[in-house]
């Protein structure tokens, strides 16, 4: 009669072992994502397009470069100058400078540019290796995310590029922003807190698929 019941009992337990990994392979991704706060804070980062005046913390913008700065980099050349900018009588310099060096477009049109955000971190990428634009998006997006689980918004901004491009090299702003022969800036990405909760725009996932040979 003991062992009767043993027997049932462990016909049940993996009955029910079954069950459950059979579910598991039912529905995989709703299951390693559920309390994921890795995935949670990557699905729930937006670009941030209207800003809180003040600027972030020193101490926080150190973590988020830190990890910037620990993202994957090609034979770890770390490719990348960053420089940061967070008083607006440092802005106001470079928007001007950016305006006397693009004389068609109005200096509101280049402020705008920067959305407002009170933090400004400018990347340059090393002209001399060809993976650098690469290791410059892996950091900056690494910034991103730490910054957006630390309550920080973020938006990445490319518009300004091409009017900071266009400063003479001999205007001092440069020397202010200090980067090496060889560099060149690539991205600017904006940080505050945030005044605004933008939905998610929509993805298309047929842009991936697995692809195996017949
Ligand atoms: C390389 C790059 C350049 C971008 N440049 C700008 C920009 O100049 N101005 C802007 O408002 N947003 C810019 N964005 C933000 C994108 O518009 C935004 O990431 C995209 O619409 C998806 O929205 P989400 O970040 O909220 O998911 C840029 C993003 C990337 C990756």
């Amino acid at each position: 009669m003991k062992l009767q019941h043993f027997l049932w009992m462990s016909i049940c337990a993996v009955a029910t072992m079954l069950m459950v990994s059979s579910c598991n392979q039912s529905n995989p991704t709703q299951d390693m994502t559920e309390n994921n706060p890795v995935i949670e804070n990557m699905m729930a980062r937006r670009s941030i397009r209207k800003y809180l005046p003040e600027a972030v913390a020193r101490e926080t913008m150190e973590t988020i470069l830190n990890c910037g700065i620990n993202a994957p980099n090609g034979q770890n050349k770390q490719s990348w100058e960053i420089r940061i900018v967070d008083d607006a009588q440092t802005m106001d310099a470079i928007v001007a400078a950016m305006a006397k060096a693009n004389p068609e477009v109005s200096a509101d049109v280049i402020r705008g540019c920067f959305r407002g955000a009170p933090t400004m971190v400018f990347i340059a990428n090393d002209l001399s290796y060809d993976f650098s634009v690469i290791d410059c998006g892996l950091l900056s997006e690494n910034m991103m995310l730490s910054a957006w689980s630390l309550g920080v918004g973020s938006i990445c901004l490319g518009s300004p590029i091409r009017f900071l491009n266009n400063i003479s090299s001999v205007d001092p702003i440069w020397e202010t922003l200090g980067f090496s022969n060889g560099y060149r800036p690539v991205i600017c990405i904006g940080f505050g807190y945030a005044d605004e909760a933008p939905a998610a725009k929509p993805r298309n996932p047929e842009k991936y698929r697995f692809v195996s040979v017949k």
